[in-house]
Order: structure tokens, then sequence, then C-alpha cells
């Protein structure tokens, strides 16, 4: 990208998580595209993700230990972090009265602490430098709440309070931290809904039509770059109008 890219991100290195596929993928092309090193952590690789990142890790988010001793080891080497993109999040739905345990542990465990744990393990550098730039893929879901999904909306609506709680505790230290909101996305988390749910969705927005992975990577690219330098603890929804 030439110098005039308002986006640049020449010199900064992203790390993204939940980079192989999806939302994630589209965020690691769209970092690389314009000038970033990424560096993707999945729990599996993808020739997708290997064909764009500089550096690869894989690694389950909710392991706090394993994320300490994989970012110290990306910081000792000359990666740490400019941006952190925390993206991994699964479902495991049912409605309340017949969730198991182990499906609300695991959805907790990915989408809310495995941010935590990126969280925690990147500020010390960022506070460090003085800059950082983070954003946290929470849900319309965990905005307004959904039937069969209280486990991932109490997750997402749990980073909806992590995002404003770090963002007013690091933005001394010239640390932006915000979240982005998404409706519903054409990726392989939706693909194998039914299609009655998924043309409920796009009934929903104003535009009648669901997004891209590339909608949801261009709201968090702008986030992360320095056109969005004085945004910070906030969450923006991009879904068509779905929440309206
Ligand atoms: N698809 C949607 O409609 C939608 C809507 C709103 C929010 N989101 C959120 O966007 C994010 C990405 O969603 P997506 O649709 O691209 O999902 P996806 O299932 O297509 O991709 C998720 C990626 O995260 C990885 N991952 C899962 N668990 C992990 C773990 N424990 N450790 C490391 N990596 C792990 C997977 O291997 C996969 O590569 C999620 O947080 C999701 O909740 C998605």
């Amino acid at each position: 990208m030439s110098g005039s890219d308002p986006f640049c991100m020449r010199g900064q290195t992203a790390w993204i998580t939940g980079a192989s596929r999806g939302i994630g993928l589209a965020c690691a092309r769209g970092f690389t595209r314009h000038g970033a090193r990424v560096v993707g952590f999945d729990l599996e690789p993808s020739d997708e993700l290997a064909a764009v990142a500089s550096e690869t890790r894989f690694v389950d988010v909710a392991d706090f230990t394993r994320v300490g001793v994989i970012a110290h080891e990306l910081i000792r080497d000359g990666f740490a972090p400019d941006v952190l993109v925390n993206n991994a999040g699964i479902t495991r739905d049912a409605v309340v009265w017949k969730m198991q345990e182990a499906d609300f542990d695991a959805v907790i465990d990915v989408s809310l602490k495995g941010a935590f744990n990126f969280i925690r393990h990147s500020i010390p550098s960022m506070r460090e430098r003085g800059r950082g730039s983070i954003v946290n893929m929470t849900s319309i879901n965990g905005l307004r709440g959904k039937f069969g999904q209280s486990n991932y909306c109490a997750a997402k609506a749990g980073l909806v309070g992590l995002t404003k709680s770090v963002a007013r505790e690091v933005g001394k230290f010239g640390i932006r931290v915000n979240a982005v909101a998404p409706g519903m996305v054409e990726t392989d988390m939706t693909r194998l809904l039914p299609a009655s749910v998924i043309e409920a969705a796009k009934n929903e927005t104003l535009l009648g039509k669901l997004a891209t992975p590339d909608d949801i990577s261009n709201l968090v690219l702008f986030l992360a770059s320095p056109v969005a330098g004085h945004i910070t603890g906030q969450v923006i929804s991009v879904d068509g109008g779905q929440y309206l």
C-alpha cells in the first residue's frame, strides 16, 4: 500500500485469534494488505492463513498458561503486538433448561476468557511501548440476547464489559480498546444453521443481506488503524441494521 493509504499499518504487528478461517482470516488478509505483519493464532492451521501470516501459533485461547508462554516468546523474538484482535469464539447452542455445564463453560472459556488471556499477556508490552489497539469481537446477540444462546450471549455481553473496563484502565498508556458487534455473517459458524434461521436474520436487516467476513474485517481494520486514534471504549455494530 502507498503512503496515501489512510489505513496504513506498515511497521505494525497484529495478533489475531481464530485466524484460520472466517472473520479472523478476513482480518489477517486485511491487515496484511495494509502492510502489517500478522501473527495468526488458532487451534488448527489453514493454508489460507499460512499464505498471509508472518507467524502462526496453534493454541487454545482458553489456556491462560500456554497463551502466556507463547506471548512471551513472540515478544522476546520481536513480534510484540501493536494490535490485538480477540476474534476466536464458539457456539454450543441449547435452551438454558437443557444446557450442559460443559457447554456453558466451553463457550465462556473460549469467547470471554480467551480474550482476557490475550489482553492480560499483551498489555504489559503495549504499556512499555506506550501504544496499542485492541479489538474484541462481540456480537449483536451479546447486546440483545438470543433464544438458545444464553452461554454465547453471556460471553459476548461479558466482552462488552471487558472492553469498557480495560479501555478505562489503559487509555492513559496510549492503548485503545474497542469492540465490534456483527450481525449474522456468512461463515462456517452460520453456514450449517437451518435455512429458516438464516432467512429470518436476513429479513431483520435493513439491507436484506447477511454480512461477508470482509464487512467485519473492514471495521476491525478501521478501529485498529491510526484513523481511529481518538476512538476507545466503544462497541460498534456492523449488522446491516439488523439490531435497529
Ligand atoms: N458468523 C457470525 O454470524 C458471527 C456473528 C457475530 C459474531 N461472530 C463472532 O465472530 C468471531 C469469528 O466468527 P466466525 O464466524 O469467523 O467463526 P468460525 O467458526 O468460522 O471461525 C472461528 C475460528 O476460531 C478458531 N477457534 C475456535 N475455538 C478456538 C480456540 N479455543 N482457540 C483458538 N482458536 C479457536 C476456529 O478454529 C476457527 O478458525 C467469533 O467470536 C464469533 O462469535 C460471528
